[in-house]
């Protein structure tokens, strides 16, 4: 919660992440027509677009700052949001479609809310439906010297931005904060990850009921290899 207050509701949009087209053009083509389920929908991101294409989206989130920025936007009074834990999908009816990205399964902190998500989306996927999860291959966290890093992430005349990070390998725990440094003073922006690596979220989805289909090394379906810093997951009963 803390991470997703007024302060980066405001400047989430600021930087587009620069993979929206691809991933509404992959999810449209998984969603059957809809409607579609955002976990985590946040500002809107990817749900905004994928509604321009004519289908319906609706989300869950846990920031009434995000949630309000969605709304805020043309078009985003249209979606509806269920506030509260994506980890229950407290929503009712079922989805052809349900997807969860930009790392956010890792979000939940522990194993048992991560397990917990994946078998309450099971619960609302239509028969033929899929669940499409995006997330980083945590390979980059074993390269690093002490566990720690700082990266200067950005670099103006009067504001910089550093990325520091701390891992524990055996919680699978990456402890990052955002701080930018600038006339204004200094503001951090915390952020608090559970990561897994993909195979054991295969084994989280054969709890669930449910089976890989598909593994992307991006979304225009990169290939999935030993190198992929990513991978976008399809999975179905
Ligand atoms: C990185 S943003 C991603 C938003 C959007 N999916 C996107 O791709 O731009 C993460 C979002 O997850 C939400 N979030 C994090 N943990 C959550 C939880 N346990 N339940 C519901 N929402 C959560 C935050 O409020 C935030 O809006």
């Amino acid at each position: 919660m803390t991470s997703f207050g007024e302060d980066t509701a405001e400047s989430y949009d600021e930087t587009p992440r620069g993979d929206e087209v691809a991933a509404v053009a992959f999810l449209e083509q998984l969603a059957q027509g809809g409607p579609a389920l955002e976990l985590a929908i946040g500002t809107g991101r990817i749900a905004l677009p994928l509604a321009e294409r004519g289908l319906r989206v609706e989300g869950i989130d846990l920031s009434p700052a995000m949630v309000a920025r969605l709304h805020a936007k043309p078009g985003g009074h249209q979606i509806s949001v269920a506030m509260g834990d994506f980890a229950d999908v407290a929503v009712p009816g079922k989805y052809p479609l349900v997807y969860l990205v930009f790392n956010t399964l890792f979000n939940l902190l522990t194993q048992d809310d991560q397990v917990r998500c994946f078998e309450n989306v099971a619960a609302h996927l239509t028969d033929e439906g899929s669940f499409v999860v995006e997330a980083f291959v945590p390979s980059f966290l074993y390269r690093l010297r002490d566990n720690e890093y700082v990266e200067a992430e950005d670099i103006e005349v009067s504001r910089v931005t550093l990325d520091i990070g701390r891992h524990d390998p055996v919680a699978q725990r990456l402890d990052e904060s955002h701080v930018v440094l600038s006339e204004q003073g200094v503001k951090l922006y915390p952020i608090v990850c559970r990561y897994a690596w993909p195979s054991e979220l295969d084994l989280m989805a054969r709890i669930a009921g449910l089976a890989l289909k598909q593994r992307w090394g991006g979304w225009n379906k990169e290939p999935f290899t030993s190198s992929s810093s990513l991978h976008v997951s399809v999975y179905a009963r």
